[in-house]
């Protein structure tokens, strides 16, 4: 059974226990993003999810569109009810194969409600323990034109609606600025996803609001992504500095960090690498004093630099 101190499979949480919604969760989960780059080698992806399962990660974050389906199809084959693993996913966009992206907003009403229902299919469940609505209007990624340009409040009332039809059990927003925060908070957010590390804290005024709030932070780029020319935290002296007296990897301290920033903090770090996996898993054990917070929180914040 879930409780504070182990996961549903009997796991020590990584990272101790954090909130998402009405839900205790283990403030390292895992992103499934990386996996569509074990395409070709299916039992290795499913080898990972199983594996960040025994090292009690019991959040896993998805999309139907990470490998048009490949990441909601690995995670369906291989979590087991009994391991009682809370499976996020997000709409507003949707697979495009052969497009000039792998994939294409699909910010409509109607859009989020088909994407819902798609994943409801390839994850094999029949609700959705939580569903982030990921805006497009502002860089990194897509932004939306046309009739793409859709209200908020409008996306809002759908979501509203897909929790009262019992398809998903939480609401999260994805990728918003301030303004858009304030008036989602009425639906009752589990959480907030934006791009955020420590060389990316443009959000921090927004971090604090779901704190205050009770709404979890779960920063996505939580290292800078796998995206060649952004900023990554790896690559900061401070980081590489901290690590080294420590005795940890770079990408560890990052992580560590954030775990350290705030208490509504969630981790999604994605991998596809196992090695890599079991290091962000022992973050959770990373305990940085003063000295080393207070270099952290000197490093410049670059989010200017997130390729639109
Ligand atoms: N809401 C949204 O719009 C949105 C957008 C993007 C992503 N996301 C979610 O956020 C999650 C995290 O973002 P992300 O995967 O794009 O970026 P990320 O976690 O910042 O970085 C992933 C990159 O870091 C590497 N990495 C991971 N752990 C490492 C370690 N211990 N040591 C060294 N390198 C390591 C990975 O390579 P290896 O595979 O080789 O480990 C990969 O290249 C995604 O998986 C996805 O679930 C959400």
């Amino acid at each position: 059974m879930t409780s504070t101190d182990t996961t549903a499979t009997g796991s020590p949480r990584a990272g101790g226990a954090g909130r998402l919604g009405a839900r205790t969760v283990s403030r390292i989960g895992f992103g499934a993003m990386q996996l569509p780059r074990l395409r070709d080698d299916r039992a290795a992806a499913l080898a990972i999810v199983r594996r960040a399962i025994e090292l009690g990660v019991d959040h896993i974050d998805t999309a139907q569109f990470y490998g048009d389906g490949f990441a909601n199809d690995v995670i369906r084959e291989a979590v087991r009810p009994e391991d009682d693993v809370y499976v996020v996913s997000k709409v507003g966009a949707t697979p495009h194969s052969g497009g000039p992206h792998p994939l294409r907003l699909a910010q409509r009403p109607e859009e989020l409600r088909a994407s819902v229902e798609d994943n409801l299919k390839s994850l094999g469940i029949d609700r959705i323990p939580l569903v982030n609505l990921r805006r497009a209007s502002r860089a990194p990624g897509l932004i939306a034109e046309g009739d793409q340009v859709v209200d908020l409040d409008d996306q809002l009332a759908v979501m509203t609606a897909l929790h009262d039809e019992g398809k998903i059990d939480a609401i999260g927003v994805s990728h918003v600025g301030m303004d858009e925060l304030r008036r989602a908070l009425p639906v009752g957010l589990a959480c907030v996803q934006n791009a955020y590390s420590l060389v990316a804290r443009d959000d921090e005024e927004m971090l604090r609001l779901c704190v205050a709030e009770g709404i979890a932070w779960v920063p996505y780029f939580p290292l800078g992504s796998a995206f060649p020319g952004m900023p990554k935290v790896t690559d900061e002296a401070a980081v590489l500095a901290v690590a080294e007296s420590l005795g940890r990897t770079p990408a560890q301290i990052g992580l560590a960090w954030l775990l350290h920033h705030a208490p509504n903090v969630l981790l999604i770090p994605g991998t596809a690498d196992a090695a890599h996996l079991e290091a962000n898993v022992a973050t959770g054990a990373i305990s940085l004093d003063a000295a080393a917070l207070d270099a952290l929180d000197a490093v410049p914040t670059r989010s200017g630099e997130i390729l639109g």
